[in-house]
């Protein structure tokens, strides 16, 4: 069978904790410089409805670096762009490639998509989920301050796609995430729900970052919702991680965000660009976290 990575819940806590050590052992490697072309001739497509500047660019040099190729394909410039059903394409780019990574709007697409698709396909970001963030996201943790498992993160902003990924990494490394949003901007209910005592939610960041190990914050409006900056920035008054919500937290908590981000608004410059900020660590563990998913789905 197939197997794809659609989300976290795709794969078991042994495999994802697996992925993590390999992940750590390929930057080891990189950063020695030795070779390891273990995908040598694979071929990587990737299927990409949204902007992206960490999600391609670690894609397609982590498939280079594992010594295959990859192709970037916008929509636009595909047939799918002229009508193809998704289900045609998804069946003819899988006959042709290894593996396929798409960035899309409705979660039910992807599924669809892999559905119909022989080869794994990779979330790389709907509206409902972005597990390759996390896998590099879990990485940081490890790296900087050990197992998460029984660890305290809080999450403050928006209900959205990465605070669900967060939520099932919560399920899935077995620590504990408090979410504080504004009234109706939860995460979805039943993300919340598959989680049981993994998850809390709260209106009050100050609540959800009490003794945290990591605080964790993602704009407030995601793409696709361009429309509702103004609305959101109102709605998120108060929300912005500064200084002094980060005072609440451990004294060794870390601060993380997906990026991109937007200073003043979900966080301050000072905690983005400060000691405590671990964003640009998270940002190149994308590379070798995507790498360490890439050779399990292909290998
Ligand atoms: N964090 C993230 O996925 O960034 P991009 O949108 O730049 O890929
Ligand atoms: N929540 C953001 C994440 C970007 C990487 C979005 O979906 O736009």
């Amino acid at each position: 069978m197939t197997r794809h990575f659609l989300s976290l819940l795709d794969f078991t806590p042994k495999e994802l904790r697996a992925l993590i050590e390999r992940a750590m052992t390929l930057k080891a490697i990189l950063r020695r410089r030795e070779p390891h072309e273990y995908l040598r001739g694979r071929s990587l497509a990737l299927i990409f409805e949204k902007s992206s500047t960490r999600t391609r660019v670690s894609f397609e040099a982590g498939i280079t670096q594992l010594g295959g190729n990859s192709m970037f394909l916008a929509p636009a410039e595909l047939q799918l762009g002229r009508g193809e059903p998704l289900e045609d394409t998804a069946r003819v780019i899988s006959r042709m490639v290894d593996a396929i990574v798409i960035r899309t709007h409705e979660h039910a697409k992807i599924t669809a998509f892999a559905a119909h698709s022989q080869v794994p396909v990779i979330n790389a970001l709907t509206d409902r989920y972005h597990p390759c963030q996390l896998l590099a996201d879990i990485q940081t943790y490890f790296e900087l301050k050990g197992d998460i498992a029984g660890r305290r993160a809080a999450w403050v902003g928006d209900g959205n796609n990465v605070c669900h990924s967060w939520i099932n990494a919560a399920r899935q490394f077995g620590f504990t995430l408090r979410v504080a949003t504004p009234p109706g901007y939860e995460p979805s209910a039943d993300v919340v729900a598959d989680a049981g005592d993994h998850v809390h939610l709260t209106h009050s960041p100050q609540d959800a970052v009490a003794e945290a190990d990591v605080v964790i914050t993602d704009t407030w409006a995601s793409m696709g919702q361009e429309s509702e900056k103004d609305v959101r920035a109102q709605a998120f008054r108060g929300f912005c991680v500064d200084d002094a919500l980060m005072e609440r937290a451990r004294n060794d908590a870390i601060f993380m965000h997906c990026l991109p981000a937007y200073r003043g608004l979900e966080v301050s410059a000072g905690v983005i660009d400060g000691q405590r900020s671990a964003v640009w660590d998270e940002a190149e563990n994308r590379l070798h976290a995507q790498k360490a998913l890439l050779e399990f789905l292909l290998n």
